[in-house]
């Protein structure tokens, strides 16, 4: 009677509680459901064969899409294997009718029936294409970035995938590593807020729903760090650059409830990502105490064979295993060796045990043990792919990635009643660049181009002529070969001319094409290939209103287009609705908004660049002598700036006013600065703050974003924007290797970008 009394007491509590704070009985219930799922798990594990353990363990692909090189299990071989219960997930399966016949060889067939993930790379969108991820970071607009992400979901759940390998969290500093276009760029204090939102737009509130899915934080970790930019190169970093710089991204995820994890190709300091302990094991799982699991990077686990680290695929289960790797893709590591590991005594059992619990939590989480076929309905693969309303959202995200890098004159926006346009440059009628890399299912040519853009926002008062001028000098486009080389073709660029000298203004769309960037595309040269700089040559000695329209998948290299060209619109790749959103900033339709997530250098030779470097012994030459940190044959600074990019207005920044000049433990303080919209139109303006910390126990970085803020202001209008300094914002993994606040002198800087020099000084006690 009076447990009864005291359960009845409990559930009026939680209802009370629930009805004034209801963020508190969400917690509540989201706590008693992981204990239901944890006894869930645990039951399944007793029921387990060691094979069947392992077989949890297992990710294979599907055969018919390849993103790594192809293992030799045979179609056949896996078929059974999937019966027998001896896989845990699939990757590049996709599909309703794919997925559903995969999932019930398993379902149908296996001892414990335990279903299958469905695992594959949804970039930036599953068929209806954003931006890519370095370019969408360009718009610092969290609610577009999230939104972009759980639409990815939307189209990929209907299609029979469960999981994502997103978001990809490496920060990036080397403008040759061609995976640069695949993450949030070289700040990790933006790149955890978007990793926030990535994870929270893919998983949404609910994982058990239908239309969201598991993401992966990737790759874990400084994939981006390789040597020389060339993919899956040596790592070199020091733990200060690996808990500052690297981690953070990492641990937004993981405190937006990342589901999942995959480990990276490189070594770092000796140690492969996948066989390192201290990465995943201790920090990830133990301190940050995660509950989700760790997938290997494509047989990266049999890979330490060729790092040097392992001897054969066995040990490599062994390390990859103790190390704290939950499931090997593709290795042929876990399904070769790990049951006989176990039972030689050389991996426990335990450790198997608890990878297997991570893993069947996540699948219960997502609510496969309810229905394994959830996200097989032929309906939604029918009705939910591809909508108008999905394309809006694209061209909506689109438009507000865009950067606009030079206005010389106002030359933009352009009046929608301008005579006569040339649109020249090999990408203007590219239906495929803007796709970019990592296309999910985006159908080739897809795109709006430039040119349909363009002709589709003008009135037919307006002539538009287009030439193509030169070739990119890149050859057939692929996601799996190598690119090849085409021999430069100067021929048409005669043609461009003409059409030039007769046009008012140039719209010149110049940079790469898809396959330039992403996995396995590391380039030493960042520069525009040489048929388009002689094309631009060309067309600027007869018009010199050119507006240049880049799409590229890395910051290039343009010093010469800088000082040239009228106008500079960054347009990364921009995807289905790229010809579209371009067409919008172009003609004002939409004022541009967006600030890059990278520094541009000015030469390949200054990589890797970045604006929250250390400030050197020798950082300046006061005295005119050689003898200090620089280049003799070009500047240190970039091109363009980490945080940089114009608008069709202009933005004041005044009164900048801290509450207090100093705070101490527990304390803050609180930053105010008046923004002024000066110029003639509505326009959003990203107001950044940066704080320098003048001395630490280990030296810190000349300023460091520290907030940002989107605010809109109509012409003439002011606002007052505020930022609270405390002492988890000025925190840093200390030579106590801990994160902690140490005392001393700071600076605040505000305004809309990475130079910011509008400037007050504070101190902090601890
Ligand atoms: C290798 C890539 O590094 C990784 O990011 C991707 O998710 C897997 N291949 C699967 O395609």
């Amino acid at each position: 009677m009076e447990t009864l009394l005291n359960t009845l007491k409990k559930l009026l509590l939680t209802l009370i509680l629930g009805i004034l704070f209801p963020g508190i009985c969400f917690s509540q219930n989201m706590v008693s459901n992981n204990k239901e799922i944890a006894k869930k798990v645990d039951s399944i594990l007793t029921l387990m064969t060691l094979e069947e353990k392992v077989g949890q363990l297992v990710l294979y692909n599907g055969s018919w899409d390849v993103t790594g090189p192809p293992s030799d299990v045979g179609n056949k071989v896996k078929y059974q294997k999937l019966k027998n219960g001896e896989v845990g997930a699939m990757l590049n399966a996709t599909s309703v009718e794919g997925t559903k016949a995969l999932q019930k060889a398993v379902v149908e067939n296996s001892r414990l029936k335990i279903p299958l993930l469905f695992g594959y790379d949804v970039i930036h969108g599953f068929k209806t294409i954003f931006p890519i991820p370095l370019g969408e970071s360009a718009s610092w607009d969290m609610d577009a970035i999230k939104i972009s992400a759980s639409v990815a979901a939307k189209e990929a759940t209907a299609a029979g995938i469960n999981w994502t390998f997103a978001p990809m969290v490496d920060i990036s500093r080397d403008a040759r590593w061609g995976r640069i276009m695949e993450g949030a760029g070289e700040d990790p204090y933006l790149a955890s807020k978007i990793a926030i939102a990535r994870v929270n737009g893919f998983q949404g509130d609910d994982l058990a729903l239908n239309n969201t899915l598991a993401a992966c934080a990737k790759h874990l970790a400084a994939y981006g760090f390789a040597e020389g930019g060339r993919d899956y190169n040596t790592v070199s970093i020091g733990e200060y650059e690996l808990h500052n710089t690297v981690l953070p991204p990492f641990k937004a995820a993981v405190d937006a409830g990342v589901a999942t994890m995959m480990s990276s190709f490189n070594e770092i300091d000796g140690i492969p990502a996948t066989g390192h302990k201290g990465l995943q094991r201790d920090i990830v799982k133990k301190s940050w105490n995660w509950d989700g699991f760790i997938v290997s990077d494509w047989a990266s686990i049999a890979e330490m064979i060729f790092h040097g680290y392992v001897q054969d695929r066995t040990e490599a289960a062994e390390r990859a295993m103790i190390a704290g790797n939950d499931m090997d893709m593709e290795g042929r590591a876990y399904d070769t060796s790990l049951v006989q590991l176990v039972k030689d005594g050389k991996v426990e059992e335990k450790l198997v045990d608890e990878a297997v619990k991570r893993i069947l939590t996540i699948k219960y989480r997502l609510g496969l043990f309810d229905d394994p076929y959830k996200y097989c309905n032929e309906d939604r693969e029918k009705n939910e792919i591809y909508t108008k309303e999905h394309l809006e959202i694209a061209r909506d995200v689109a438009r507000k990635s865009i950067v606009l890098l030079k206005n010389e004159n106002n030359i933009l926006p352009l009046s929608k009643k301008v005579q006569k346009i040339a649109v020249i440059g090999p990408l203007a009628d590219d239906k495929d660049s803007p796709i970019g890399s990592w296309r999910a299912q985006a159908l080739p040519n897809s795109a709006v181009s430039l040119l349909e853009g363009i002709k589709t926002a003008v009135t037919s008062d307006t002539k538009v002529e287009y030439q193509k001028g030169v070739a990119l000098g890149v050859g057939e486009r692929s996601f799996i070969r190598e690119l090849k080389l085409n021999r430069a073709d100067f021929k048409g660029i005669s043609g461009a001319v003409k059409v030039a000298k007769e046009s008012e203004v140039v719209v010149m769309a110049l940079g790469e094409e898809a396959f330039q960037s992403g996995e396995g595309r590391s380039q030493v040269d960042i520069e525009l290939t040489e048929p388009q700089q002689q094309l631009f040559e060309e067309v600027y000695k007869v018009n010199k209103n050119i507006i240049v329209v880049l799409m590229n998948g890395r910051p290039l290299a343009i010093p010469n287009v800088e000082e040239k060209a009228s106008a500079i619109v960054e347009a990364w790749h921009l995807g289905s609705q790229s010809g579209n959103a371009i067409a919008d900033v172009l003609f004002g339709d939409y004022n541009p908004s967006g600030k890059l997530p990278v520094s541009f250098p000015r030469h390949v030779g200054q990589v890797p660049l970045y604006y929250n470097a250390k400030n050197t012994g020798r950082p300046s030459n006061p005295d005119g002598m050689v003898f200090w940190s620089h280049y003799t044959d070009e500047k240190n600074d970039p091109l363009f700036a980490f945080g940089y990019g114009l608008s069709y207005t202009s933005f004041e920044y005044k009164d900048l006013v801290l509450s207090n000049s100093s705070f101490s433990n527990g304390g803050n303080i609180k930053v105010t600065v008046t923004v002024k919209n000066t110029g003639g139109v509505k326009g959003k303006e990203i107001v950044q703050l940066y704080i320098k910390d003048h001395f630490g126990s280990l030296t810190r970085p000349v300023r460091e974003l520290k907030g940002f803020e989107m605010i809109e202001l109509a012409p003439g209008e002011s606002k007052k924007v505020s930022f609270i300094v405390d002492e988890r914002l000025i925190s840093f993994y200390t030579a106590n290797k801990k994160w902690e606040a140490e005392s001393g002198k700071f600076t605040v800087f505000v305004g809309g970008d990475s130079l910011a020099s509008l400037k007050s000084d504070f101190l902090y006690k601890n």
